[in-house]
């Protein structure tokens, strides 16, 4: 039988020890960590997301800040609003939940944020804290996934790691990190790479993150091998109350008979995502004062 990866309990752990922390802060007379989020637009997974951080600064007694615009916000006073956030001495983190409207620029909103108010990781100047010995602000998602594979004592040094997805938020990071701290051999692939299951049986560690359920079946993966998987793609299910439910990019049924890890979808990576970006938020907090 694998060990299912349970991020959720892991990410409450996380949090538990970041709000014995922020206790200690009150309790000095300093002001808790302040988060901010801002939403654009009606998109129903990124207000759930968005709840689940919200929930999440609850839990570990952070002051948090929501500012939601109609998807109709032009890109100049949204980056007003990032502008406002970056002076603001309450703020110490805030974040641009994505995907954003197709009139605003991603790369110009994200990079308008200043690294130290960067709790998502985004900004050019994290991404290169990765091979730094000073990190302060870690891509959230990759930095999740290095601390699951920590706390469940799975060790990378040496072992080959595949990742499936080589986005900023996720594949990119998570090979350099992957390669610096955890000494693993890393190989990279996308989802149309030329005979994808020769390099995806080669993984000792796969993780996957591409949002195309069903991409990874079990004669892809390697016996034994520790499988991540970031893909949360809505998919319709009448069944559910809802209309739709999560599906990870790995046949999770026929993979786990063979394996020695995984994460579940939901409840592996996603949890972690929320549990860094509250580390991330301590951290700017910590570093300011
Ligand atoms: N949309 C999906 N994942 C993320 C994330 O980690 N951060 C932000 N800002 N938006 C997202």
């Amino acid at each position: 039988m694998p060990t299912i990866i349970d991020g959720k309990k892991i990410s409450t752990d996380i949090k538990a020890e970041i709000k014995s922390q922020v206790d200690g802060m009150k309790a000095n007379g300093q002001r808790a960590p302040h988060l901010a989020i801002i939403i654009v637009g009606d998109d129903g997974a990124s207000h759930t997301y968005v709840n689940g951080k919200i929930n999440a600064c609850k839990a570990v007694g952070f002051d948090y800040t929501l500012l939601q615009f109609a998807a109709t916000i032009s890109e100049e006073k949204l980056l007003k609003h990032v502008e406002q956030l970056n002076a603001d001495e309450d703020i110490d983190g805030f974040i641009v939940q994505l995907p954003l409207p197709d009139h605003i620029s991603v790369d110009k909103v994200t990079d308008a944020i200043i690294p130290e108010k960067d709790v998502d990781g985004f900004a050019n100047e994290n991404f290169g804290s990765i091979v730094s010995d000073n990190q302060l602000l870690m891509p959230a998602t990759p930095y999740g996934i290095m601390e699951l594979l920590k706390r469940y004592d799975i060790d990378t040094e040496g072992k080959h790691a595949v990742i499936v997805g080589a986005s900023r938020l996720v594949g990119a990071p998570l090979s350099m990190m992957l390669s610096h701290d955890g000494r693993a051999t890393v190989t990279t692939c996308q989802k149309y790479t030329v005979d994808l299951a020769k390099h995806t049986k080669e993984a000792d560690i796969l993780v996957v993150a591409v949002g195309k359920p069903g991409l990874i079946s079990a004669d892809m993966v390697k016996e034994g091998a520790v499988v991540i998987d970031v893909g949360t793609t809505r998919v319709a299910d009448d069944t559910r109350k809802s209309g739709y439910r999560l599906s990870g990019d790995v046949e999770f049924e026929e993979v786990s008979k063979k394996v020695s890890h995984i994460t579940p979808v939901p409840g592996g990576v996603g949890p972690m995502t929320i549990a860094s970006l509250m580390i991330n938020t301590l951290r700017a907090a910590k570093a300011k004062l």
